[in-house]
């Protein structure tokens, strides 16, 4: 069965891979990109996600612009780990698709209006700004929803951003902790899961031998996104997050995760943006997500080869 889906990013080089796996898989239907503040801001974010659009060969794609900052934080970035541009690696032309005039915010919520019941899966591959400010100005907007597949968070990894926290949550806490007590359905891609998730030379190597713009681009952002994360962990290869959300709605088979609790710290500074998860059952709080543990990487690997290669 096709999923419906709205793909909310913050390209950043992982992000742009999620986005193609999404483009090259019959089982999604992309009904619009909306891009947040997160890696860049969002002036970049929203230009990177119609560069994309265009590398896949999907200009017609409706990309939005959503928030350009957290509801009640300063925008932290990351260029440190995806460069200047977001998406630095290869060079890139300026997208010619347009961007839609209407914000990502008010088109999200005219068109979960619109919807039937459970129509329309959210991924969310950034900070959850957009999708919080949704939530709040429109309640009614829930039953649309039939699951909120996100990247975020961490328990046994820890953080990314800081010893407790993982960017994506880092940056806009309120606004996951609305999410995360929305009631809705939610799967959580966290960093448990996404750092067996590496870029190790095999699996580069073979985004390269596709001999495709796609295949060539992919494996110049993952050379250029890894180097950090290497030298951080000194692993043989960087996480690459945010294709998991995606990868789960194709093959939910390369995934195993628990159905636990899951609260957002917003207040300490010393833990702020920590996912504080119930992994094992203590806290007597009612569970609120699923949330992942481990993946099939190889298999995760063999799509996303799979997959681009079509492009
Ligand atoms: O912590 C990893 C997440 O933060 C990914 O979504 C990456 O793109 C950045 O947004
Ligand atoms: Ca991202």
């Amino acid at each position: 069965m096709t999923r419906n889906i709205i793909i909310d990013t913050d390209p950043g080089q992982d992000d742009a891979v999620a986005i193609l796996l999404a483009l090259s898989s019959p089982e999604v239907n992309v009904l619009g990109i909306t891009a947040v503040a997160g890696n860049v801001p969002l002036a970049l974010t929203q230009k990177n996600a119609r560069i994309v659009c265009e590398l896949a060969g999907k200009p017609e794609t409706l990309v939005f612009a959503g928030c350009d900052a957290p509801l009640a934080r300063p925008l932290v970035t990351a260029e440190h780990v995806h460069g200047k541009t977001g998406l630095d690696g290869p060079q890139l032309a300026p997208p010619t698709m347009p961007l839609q005039d209407q914000h990502a915010v008010d088109w999200m919520i005219d068109t979960l209006k619109a919807a039937p019941d459970n129509l329309i899966t959210l991924c969310t591959l950034g900070p959850l700004t957009n999708i919080a400010t949704a939530l709040t100005r429109a309640p009614e907007i829930k039953s649309a929803i039939a699951e909120i597949v996100l990247m975020g968070g961490g328990y046994f990894e820890g953080g990314n951003i800081t010893p407790v926290a993982e960017f994506n949550i880092y940056v806009d806490p309120e606004a996951a902790d609305i999410v995360f007590k929305s009631g809705l359905k939610l799967t959580v891609m966290p960093l448990d899961v996404t750092h067996k998730a590496l870029t190790t030379k095999p699996r580069v190597d073979a985004f390269r031998a596709m001999g495709t713009e796609v295949g060539r681009m992919t494996a110049e952002w993952t050379d250029f996104f890894e180097r950090f994360d290497k030298e951080k962990y000194g692993s043989e290869g960087a996480p690459l997050h945010d294709p998991t959300v995606i990868a789960y709605l194709i093959r939910p088979e390369l995934f195993s995760g628990r159905h636990i609790n899951v609260e957002i710290e917003t207040t300490s500074d010393l833990t702020l943006g920590m996912t504080v998860a119930d992994w094992w059952g203590v806290s007597g709080r009612e569970p609120n997500c699923m949330f992942m543990g481990d993946i099939d990487a190889d298999g995760f690997f063999d799509l996303l080869a799979e997959r681009l290669a079509t492009l």
